[in-house]
């Protein structure tokens, strides 16, 4: 089967095509030609050049194909580039579905989140929620995605939770290392690694029962914010005070970090999707949707200790 995979360069997408080569699948990867090649470079992989955001470019990608795996989306934004949440995550995957129906693809299989809602107060989880009402008002065979937290080698989420435990905020504590919690710390989440994520994939782009399914995925575990800062420290061998502040505290302070830092390692977008609970059905949902145990968080987080979150995407 020819699949077209958007998004192949990301942390997830490369996880996505070597198992979607390994699966024996023709893969042609929509890149932009700004793009950093090296971990698709070993993979037998077509690369087709393609701004989402440019629908001029796209049609030429899916000659040929069968399936297309969308996955491109940004968590923050750039607007100083142009790169906003409603241009990539919104439009971006309506450009996608027009030239997926103009190609007349056989399944449009869309990588959503966890969270998404149709509430502009939220422009990550609205734009995302927008990107799959397009998929969905396509009336193309369709699957939706929606994963917790994904952790493994490359995340943004644990690598910068290692980098302030590494490294905290001295500020008002010189002597005494803090990293601060937001709120109670008590947002639960449910971690998937990774390549159990790829591995889901295997199954979405090829078997009927999922065609005009929403399936929502996380791994074995719930952890709350504070357990998963913990097992942080644990990992690295590190303990650090934890200081729990209200979020209305740590808004102005994030806000003006995210004028003065290139990459703050909050963003306010993130920091007002804290509160909400980012976790799935069950804990046994992808054994009982994809019949194979994911990997547990506490068994696979010692990647932490030798990546730090040098590379971050736009
Ligand atoms: N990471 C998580 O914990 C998590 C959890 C739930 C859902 N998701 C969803 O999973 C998907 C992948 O996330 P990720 O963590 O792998 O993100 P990522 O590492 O930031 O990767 C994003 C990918 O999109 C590409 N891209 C960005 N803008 C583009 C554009 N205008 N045209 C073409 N390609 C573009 C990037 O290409 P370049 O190499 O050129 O930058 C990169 O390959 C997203 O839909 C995200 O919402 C992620």
């Amino acid at each position: 089967m020819m699949v077209l995979l958007t998004g192949a360069t990301g942390f997830v997408g490369q996880r996505v095509a070597r198992w979607l080569v390994g699966m024996g699948h023709q893969v042609r990867c929509l890149v932009r030609r700004t793009a950093d090649l090296t971990n698709l470079q070993p993979l037998r992989v077509e690369i087709w050049h393609g701004d989402v955001t440019d629908p001029a470019s796209l049609p030429g990608a899916f000659a040929g194909v069968d399936t297309v795996v969308h996955l491109v989306a940004i968590i923050r934004e750039q607007p100083a580039r142009g790169i906003t949440f409603q241009r990539v995550n919104a439009e971006g995957t309506r450009h996608m579905v027009a030239a997926a129906r103009q190609a007349g693809v056989r399944r449009f299989v869309h990588m959503s989140a966890i969270g998404v809602r149709d509430d502009p107060r939220y422009p990550y989880w609205h734009t995302k929620w927008l990107g799959e009402q397009a998929v969905r008002e396509s009336g193309l065979p369709s699957v939706v995605l929606r994963p917790s937290l994904i952790f493994g080698e490359g995340d943004e989420f644990f690598t910068t939770l290692a980098d302030l435990v590494r490294k905290p905020p001295s500020g008002l504590f010189p002597l005494a290392p803090m990293v601060p919690v937001p709120g109670r710390g008590a947002t639960r989440f449910q971690p998937i690694f990774v390549e159990d994520v790829g591995r889901c994939f295997t199954h979405l782009v090829t078997e009927e029962r999922f065609l005009g399914q929403v399936v929502t995925i996380g791994g074995p575990d719930l952890y709350t914010y504070e357990q998963m800062l913990d097992l942080v420290m644990e990992t690295l061998s590190r303990r650090r005070l934890k200081v729990h502040l209200p979020l209305a505290l740590m808004r102005p302070n994030v806000w003006l970090l995210e004028r003065l830092l290139p990459h703050p390692p909050v963003t306010t977008v993130q920091l007002d999707m804290f509160p909400f609970d980012n976790v799935a059905e069950s804990l046994d949902v992808v054994e009982r949707t994809f019949g194979f145990r994911p990997k547990r968080l506490r068994d696979e987080i010692g990647y932490i200790r030798k990546s730090t979150a040098a590379r971050h995407r736009s």
